[in-house]
């Protein structure tokens, strides 16, 4: 099976995918265009390209995850590159090894990838410029979850069909979630009208200077919204209490059947995952397939990570001049 990108795949001119912030419409645009057509190659019997054979990627977890770890090693093996995952808790961090001599082991190993999660806002970019290989950032702290933001845009697009002129509401915990941030750059660069709802405890200050609506009711926010996008109330990052209880947090900023018919008749219903069930999302909307879409994030999880591969081993790859930047 031949690979669904084009030489249009030279357009990306970054050597890593840190964030969303600093790609162009043009760049985001091209990462979706080329998963849609891998959400299609997944869909075939034959899965398996060749695009990455020879290739090795690795995926370095310094934090817990199922749906980014798991789908970019989906996503690697899919194209034929072979996967290596690096369990934190059975390495040498647990001896005392620092991220940067972690990083250039692994680099002296001449990896082509390192897929890198970190608890530290910034520790991705700075592995990134100690290293040869592409680095892409699959999480970093309360900073960017860009892949995360790609994958949602797909989704998105696949049901409305554009994100321009669309009315976005991200609900919670706006201030701990690095999948905020990447979403609300993608969606305002994309021309979307983003709103963030939370208590006011949880949401960053200077948060309207990346262009959103701020509102701490959320029966006002949610009026008219094409999508809801909730998000997990992130405990292990507070210290303190940010929310008196998550009863309370839940009957204010819990996603309701009641709450969700403030929004347009046919708004969408997404989160990212792990959802916090009765939380800050009642199962009612979680689990109602008619206006959740939050399988399928899962499932254009597998093909943004492919494309994101795609895009950086073609660049890297690549004679031209673009490809030595
Ligand atoms: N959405 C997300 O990043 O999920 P994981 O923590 O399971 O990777």
């Amino acid at each position: 099976m031949t690979s669904p990108a084009s030489a249009a795949s030279f357009r990306f001119r970054h050597r890593h995918l840190l964030g969303i912030e600093g790609l162009s419409p043009d760049e985001i645009s091209l990462i979706l265009d080329i998963a849609d057509n891998y959400v299609e190659q997944n869909r075939a019997a034959e899965k398996k390209s060749s695009l990455l054979r020879g290739r090795t990627v690795i995926n370095l977890f310094f934090e817990n995850s199922t749906r980014t770890r798991t789908s970019f090693e989906l996503a690697a093996k899919r194209l034929g590159g072979d996967v290596i995952n690096m369990s934190t808790d059975v390495s040498s961090v647990k001896k005392g090894e620092t991220l940067i001599d972690t990083a250039m082991t692994l680099n002296a190993m001449l990896p082509d990838v390192l897929i890198v999660r970190h608890p530290d806002s910034g520790a991705v970019k700075l592995l990134s410029e100690k290293v040869n290989c592409a680095v892409i950032n699959g999480g970093d702290g309360t900073h960017e979850h860009p892949t995360q933001a790609l994958l949602d845009a797909v989704a998105i697009r696949r049901h409305k069909k554009r994100l321009q002129g669309l009315t976005v509401a991200i609900c919670g915990d706006i201030l701990h979630s690095r999948v905020a941030r990447s979403n609300i750059h993608l969606l305002v660069a994309m021309g979307a009208r983003v709103r963030v709802i939370g208590p006011p405890t949880l949401m960053p200050s200077g948060i309207d200077r990346l262009g959103v609506e701020v509102f701490h009711d959320m029966k006002a926010g949610l009026v008219d919204c094409d999508i809801v996008m909730m998000l997990r109330l992130q405990l292990e990052r507070m210290q303190g209490a940010f929310v008196p209880s998550t009863r309370e947090y839940f009957h204010f900023y819990g996603l309701t059947r009641e709450k969700l018919a403030l929004a347009k008749p046919d708004a969408l219903v997404m989160h990212p995952g792990p959802m916090n069930r009765g939380v800050e999302i009642d199962s009612e909307v979680a689990d109602d397939i008619s206006r959740s879409l939050i399988r399928e994030q899962v499932e254009m999880g597998v093909a943004v990570r492919m494309a994101c591969l795609d895009v950086l081993t073609r660049r890297h790859l690549s004679n031209t001049p673009e490809a030595a930047q």
